[in-house]
């Protein structure tokens, strides 16, 4: 039942990376407006996702409310409003007392809660897992028991697991009625770890640490049931919104469109943070290209295999609806590098007609391809057999 809720990957905005707890229903009055106004909703970036810090505590009937100076109109309005604009609402709890910012969370409280959201017409919960006891039979349950109470509240609801992939949700994630999990720590506007500039914040996940993770979680994934790497940065170029600095210390739009194809090819979940209502010629590129964002929402649901992981290549492939695939070759190096490949050596026999995602260029009856590639650069073709 709760496996029919997101048959492809959501795809939406997510308030955290920019606005962090500071978000207010302005703000998403403005994101809603913006995404309205420059065709991300129309093109299937059909959320909004309020993380955390829109809570104000519980009233006399233990009923979770809004902050009253954030969200002084209530939550209600504030989905008609999205509604209204073909927009989908997402809402954040926590399976503890106290969310990861300190904000009133759901323990004990999940059936109330679900209610409370249903009768919002709140339409997705990322739920998280600060505060809460290591183990993963804990995790499993509390987990399950918000599942659970979503699927009594009367609404359609998808539920997002927020445990950072330390319990491997992955393996228990649809099972205890979840639609996507959360794979490993927060992303930050960065490539890798690996290559923190001297001087900058270290630690948390880049773009680069995210697909390896994820890479090896491909047989986890299909319709209703999505691995999901975090964020998009694409467009935040370390720039900090309301939120302060989050770590991130910025991308180039080689490395952003490598995000955007690695998403795609994994059949991630989609969650712009950008300032959407100022994005720049190249965010929008990146962000609105349809060829690739049919990638990613492919009925078949297949997250791409990575066939070769081999002297700083990866090349991932993806099996399509259509009987035909998606195929991407990343050069992980710093230096531009010319990458050659014969279709055999991916297990496809024949010939295909290739079609460059993000340059448009087709070329015919290829079984060799040989491509440069600049550094951090993803190349993405779809394959079309002769
Ligand atoms: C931790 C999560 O991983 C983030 O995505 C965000 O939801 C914050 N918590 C909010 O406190």
């Amino acid at each position: 039942q709760r496996s029919k809720l997101a048959p492809t990957p959501p795809m939406g905005y997510m308030t955290w990376n920019y606005y962090a707890d500071k978000i207010t229903e302005q703000d998403v009055r403005t994101i809603a407006d913006a995404m309205v106004a420059n065709g991300l909703v129309q093109i299937g970036y059909d959320y909004i996702f309020i993380d955390d810090g829109w809570q104000g505590g519980r009233d006399n009937r233990n009923n979770i409310i809004p902050d009253p100076k954030k969200f002084p109109s209530g939550i209600k309005a504030l989905a008609d409003y999205v509604h209204s604009k073909g927009i989908k609402l997402g809402i954040y709890s926590d399976a503890a007392p106290l969310t990861c910012a300190g904000y009133t969370a759901s323990l004990h409280f999940e059936e109330q809660d679900a209610k409370t959201f249903a009768s919002w017409g709140i339409d997705y919960l990322k739920y998280d897992y600060c505060g809460a006891p290591p183990d993963k039979e804990t995790a499993m349950k509390r987990y399950k028991k918000m599942a659970d109470a979503l699927s009594n509240s009367g609404r359609d609801i998808v539920f997002g697991i927020c445990e950072w992939g330390g319990r491997q949700p992955w393996t228990w994630g649809a099972e205890v009625g979840g639609n996507l999990w959360r794979i490993d720590g927060d992303i930050r506007d960065k490539w890798s770890a690996d290559f923190d500039a001297p001087g900058t914040p270290k630690g948390g996940i880049g773009i680069l640490d995210a697909v390896n993770r994820n890479a090896d979680l491909v047989q986890y994934a299909g319709p209703g049931k999505w691995n999901d790497p975090d964020m998009l940065v694409v467009g935040l170029y370390g720039r900090k919104g309301p939120s302060g600095d989050l770590g991130g210390v910025g991308c180039n739009d080689i490395e952003y469109q490598s995000q955007m194809s690695l998403w795609c090819l994994q059949a991630a979940p989609l969650m712009i943070t950008c300032d959407v209502a100022h994005m720049n010629e190249a965010t929008k590129r990146i962000l609105t290209n349809k060829e690739i964002l049919a990638i990613d929402q492919d009925p078949l649901g297949k997250q791409a295999e990575r066939k070769i992981n081999k002297d700083g290549w990866q090349v991932y492939l993806k099996p399509l609806s259509d009987g035909n695939y998606a195929l991407g070759i990343l050069n992980t190096d710093s230096t531009s590098r010319k990458y050659n490949i014969s279709l055999e050596q991916l297990g496809l026999s024949g010939k295909y007609n290739t079609l460059n995602v993000w340059t448009g260029e087709t070329k015919k009856k290829q079984s060799k391809l040989s491509y440069e590639v600049k550094p951090h650069a993803t190349i993405v073709l779809k394959l079309n057999q002769q």
